[in-house]
């Protein structure tokens, strides 16, 4: 009979594990998507949408769905659906691995200064009004109205609803991936002076970091969630060997 696995999504990572996974008949595979984004790419396995409830609703899922394998392949920034596969996995036994890019490194040139998170990136601003380029995402965005002294850059997949509360802010809705070219000129034609961004390791979202290096422009990148003592591997085909292991 096939064994059933969950992988924790939301990720380029997630959405190719399943494109790998879709055509094998000894697992069926169920993608989970928090359901933040109003059209998700499509999927090659059959997905569910939503909070599980906590520790306990997603205890309840393993047990209910009979999952014989947990891969958590959300972004490294999303520390609460990580935590709770940690806390469930062990409570089931269920063999669980992270699959998590790894982050960037500072090369040559970069002028990051890393900030513990999207508070302190705020405050790191300063008082003098300057160009931001927001990349952090929706939900850490709020935090700028602590600052509204300077002009921001919003780029996100959805409308930023509501908007943030300040006289100067320029929104972009688009969905990666962006070269370093098309972030040049980005970062040209709106003279920013400090691009706000995670360290969320990949190619996908590499180019305003390599586009920031290439015009002097600072990076403030905000900080990882503490790793969680959980098995991880880098990359899709190692996700995929975990899973052969471990079935
Ligand atoms: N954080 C980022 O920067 C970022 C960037 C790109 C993509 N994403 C993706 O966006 C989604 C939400 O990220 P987040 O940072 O808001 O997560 P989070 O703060 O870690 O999670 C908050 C809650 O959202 C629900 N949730 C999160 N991911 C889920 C998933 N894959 N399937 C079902 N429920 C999920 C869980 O609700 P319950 O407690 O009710 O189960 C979780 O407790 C994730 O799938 C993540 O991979 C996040």
């Amino acid at each position: 009979m096939a064994k059933n696995i969950l992988i924790l999504g939301g990720t380029t990572e997630a959405r190719l594990l399943g494109q790998q996974l879709a055509n094998r008949s000894d697992i069926a595979v169920t993608l989970s998507l928090a359901g933040r984004t109003a059209s998700p790419l499509t999927q090659a396995v059959p997905v569910r949408t939503g909070g599980f409830g906590g520790i306990a609703g997603l205890v309840q899922y393993l047990r209910v769905h009979k999952i014989d394998a947990l891969i958590d392949a959300t972004h490294p920034y999303a520390a609460a659906m990580s935590a709770h596969a940690h806390c469930a996995a062990m409570q089931t036994d269920t063999p669980l691995v992270s699959l998590c890019r790894p982050p960037w490194s500072a090369v040559g040139g970069d002028r990051w200064t890393e900030v513990h998170d999207a508070a302190e990136a705020a405050r790191t601003l300063g008082s003098e009004p300057r160009n931001v380029f927001l990349a952090v995402g929706r939900q850490e965005i709020g935090h700028f109205a602590q600052a509204p002294q300077h002009r921001y850059l919003i780029r996100s997949v959805d409308p930023v609803d509501p908007p943030l509360a300040v006289p100067h802010a320029h929104y972009i809705q688009d969905r990666g991936p962006f070269g370093e070219e098309p972030e040049r000129e980005l970062l040209r034609a709106h003279a920013i002076e400090v691009v706000v961004a995670k360290n969320s390791g990949g190619e996908a979202t590499y180019g305003k970091i390599a586009a920031a290096r290439a015009l002097g422009v600072s990076v403030l990148l905000l900080q990882r969630p503490p790793a969680l003592p959980v098995p991880t591997v880098t990359t899709v085909g190692e996700a995929i060997t975990w899973l052969d292991h471990v079935l």
